[in-house]
C-alpha cells in the first residue's frame, strides 16, 4: 500500500460533534501502572495506537498476562516487585519516547541486563537525560554513542535514593525519576520544572507515598518506597495533542463549529487553548468535571472572524510542546507577526519539529525568520496555496504528517504527503474522522 496522500481540495464549512481516540500519556502511564498492581486492572478507551501497543508487549515480556475484549483491556498486574526478568530480554519502544523513557525508571531494580530498542526516530533521541540521573539511583547503562538507543541497562536490588533537578520540562524525565525513586530505599526529592502532571495525579489517586508541593515556577516532589500498589481502573480520556489537529482545523476554515466530546483538560496540557484565546479565537468547555485528580471536558471551537497574531510567553511552552505545529498554521493565518522563543525542546522530538514547522510554512508561502530556538511567523488573513507542496518527513514524524494535512485542507493547493503509516503510532483514526468532516 501506497505510504502517501494527496490532497488537492479545501474542507468546506462544518458544524459538527467528534469524539477522539484516548489520551496517549495517561494510556502508557495507566499501562504501567497497571503492570505494578496487586490484581486486575481494567481500562476502557486505551489509544489503540503503536506507541501504546508497544507499551503492552513490554510489560507481556516483563511476564505481565494482558487480555483485550472490545474496547476493555484487562492488565493482570503481579505487585510492584512481580517483573520476571529473562536472560536477554530485549524491549522495543517502536516510536514512544514515553514509553522508552518512563519504563527505564522500573527497570533499574533488574539483575539481568536488558536491552532498549526503537524505530529510527526514537534512535536519534536523546536517552543520556535518563541515563544520568538512573545512574545515580546505582543503575549501570551502556548506550551507542553515549546517548542513543540501542541501550542496556543492568539494575540493582540496592537502591540509593537521589537528588535530581529537571531543568528542561520533560515530564518523561521527571516521570522516569518518580517510578524510579519508587523503587530506592529512601527519600527521592525531585525539583523539576512545570511540565504535564499525569504520573503525579495517578500516584496521589493510588495514595503512594509522593507529596508534590507545587511552587511558582518548578513543583518540588518527594518519593519514598512503594511497597504495593493496588489496581486502577480507568476510563480513558480522549487526547487533546490529537484533538489540536481538528481544534486548527475549525480556526482555519471559515463558518465552523467543532465540538469534541470528552477531552483531558489537565492545565498542564492545555497550552493550545490558552495561546489560541490570546490570538482572539472563542473556545469553551462544556459539562466540565474531573475523574480520577484529571479534569475533563467538551472543547466547543468556533472558528474566528480574524486572528490575532501573539507574542507567545514562554511559561507557555511545555503546556502546549506537542501541538507547535499546528498552532505555526494558525499564526501563519493571523493579522499581523507571531513569536515564539525557548523552543529548543521542540528538536528533541520524533523528529526536529522547529525544523520542520519552519520548513512547511515556508513551503506554504508563508515568511518567517527562524532561529535555533525561535522563530517569527508573518502572518496573512487571506493566505492562499496555489501550488504544488511534497512533503516527506525522513523520520516519519506523525505530527509533521498530520499537520500537513490540516494545512492542505485548510489553505487549499496540491500536496502530496508522506508517511501516512506514521499516524498509527498516536492517532489511528485521524484521517477516518478528516473523511467525517467533509460530509
Ligand atoms: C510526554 C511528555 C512530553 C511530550 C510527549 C509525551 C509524556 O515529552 O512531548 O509527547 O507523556 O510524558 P518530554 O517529556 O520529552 O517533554
Amino acid at each position: 500500500m501506497s505510504d502517501f496522500i494527496v490532497l488537492n481540495k479545501k474542507i468546506s464549512q462544518f458544524n459538527k460533534t467528534i469524539s477522539i481516540s484516548g489520551d496517549k500519556s495517561i494510556s502508557i502511564r495507566w499501562i504501567l501502572f497497571a503492570s505494578l498492581g496487586s490484581g486486575i486492572s481494567k481500562s476502557k478507551n486505551l489509544l489503540m495506537s503503536e506507541d501504546v501497543l508497544a507499551a503492552i508487549n513490554a510489560i507481556k515480556k516483563l511476564g505481565i498476562k494482558v487480555k483485550f475484549n472490545k474496547n476493555e483491556c484487562k492488565i493482570y498486574g503481579r505487585g510492584f516487585n512481580g517483573y520476571t526478568y529473562k536472560q536477554n530480554l530485549s524491549i522495543d519502544c517502536k516510536n514512544s519516547g514515553t514509553l522508552g523513557r518512563l519504563i527505564l525508571g522500573l527497570l533499574i531494580d533488574s539483575p539481568n541486563s536488558i536491552k532498549l530498542i526503537g524505530d529510527k526516530s526514537l534512535s536519534k533521541r536523546d536517552f543520556k537525560r535518563i541515563s544520568d540521573p538512573l545512574t545515580k539511583f546505582g543503575a549501570k547503562f551502556k548506550l551507542k554513542k553515549f546517548k542513543n538507543l540501542p541501550l542496556s541497562v543492568i539494575g540493582s536490588k540496592n537502591l540509593k535514593p537521589i537528588r535530581y533537578n529537571e531543568n528542561k520540562g520533560s515530564a518523561q524525565c521527571k516521570s522516569a525519576v518518580i517510578f524510579a525513586g519508587m523503587r530506592a530505599n529512601g527519600t527521592t526529592i525531585i525539583k523539576a520544572k512545570k511540565s504535564r502532571n499525569h504520573t503525579e495525579l495517578l500516584c496521589k489517586y493510588l495514595n503512594l507515598p509522593i507529596k508534590v508541593k507545587n511552587k511558582k515556577n518548578y513543583d518540588e516532589i518527594k518519593v519514598d518506597k512503594v511497597k504495593k500498589i493496588q489496581p486502577l481502573n480507568y476510563n480513558i480520556p480522549s487526547d487533546i495533542s490529537s484533538g489540536a489537529f481538528f481544534i486548527a482545523l475549525t480556526v482555519l476554515v471559515n463558518n465552523s463549529t467543532l465540538i469534541i466530546k470528552n477531552v483531558n483538560i489537565n492545565s498542564s496540557r492545555t497550552g493550545i487553548i490558552i495561546i489560541l484565546k490570546r490570538m482572539g479565537i472563542k473556545i469553551y468547555y462544556i459539562n466540565k468535571k474531573i475523574y480520577k485528580g484529571e479534569r475533563v471536558a467538551d472543547i466547543k471551537i468556533i472558528s474566528p472572524k480574524s486572528i490575532k497574531a501573539i507574542n507567545c510567553p514562554s511559561n507557555i511552552n511545555s503546556k502546549a510542546i506537542d501541538e507547535f505545529l499546528v498552532i505555526f498554521l494558525i499564526a501563519a493565518k493571523a493579522k499581523g507577526v507571531s513569536y515564539f522563543k525557548n523552543l529548543t525542546e521542540l528538536n528533541h522530538k520524533e523528529s526536529p519539529r522547529l525544523e520542520w514547522g519552519n520548513k512547511i510554512l515556508n513551503l506554504m508561502g508563508v515568511k518567517t525568520i527562524k532561529t535555533e530556538h525561535s522563530i517569527k511567523i508573518y502572518g496573512n488573513p487571506n493566505l492562499k496555496i496555489n501550488k504544488k507542496i511534497e512533503i516527506k518527513n525522513y523520520l516519519k514524524d506523525h505530527r509533521v504528517f498530520m499537520t500537513s494535512v490540516i494545512a492542505a485542507s485548510s489553505f487549499g493547493g496540491t500536496w502530496r504527503i508522506f508517511d501516512k503509516n506514521s499516524i498509527k503510532s498516536s492517532f489511528p483514526n485521524f484521517l477516518k474522522i478528516l473523511n467525517e468532516m467533509k460530509k
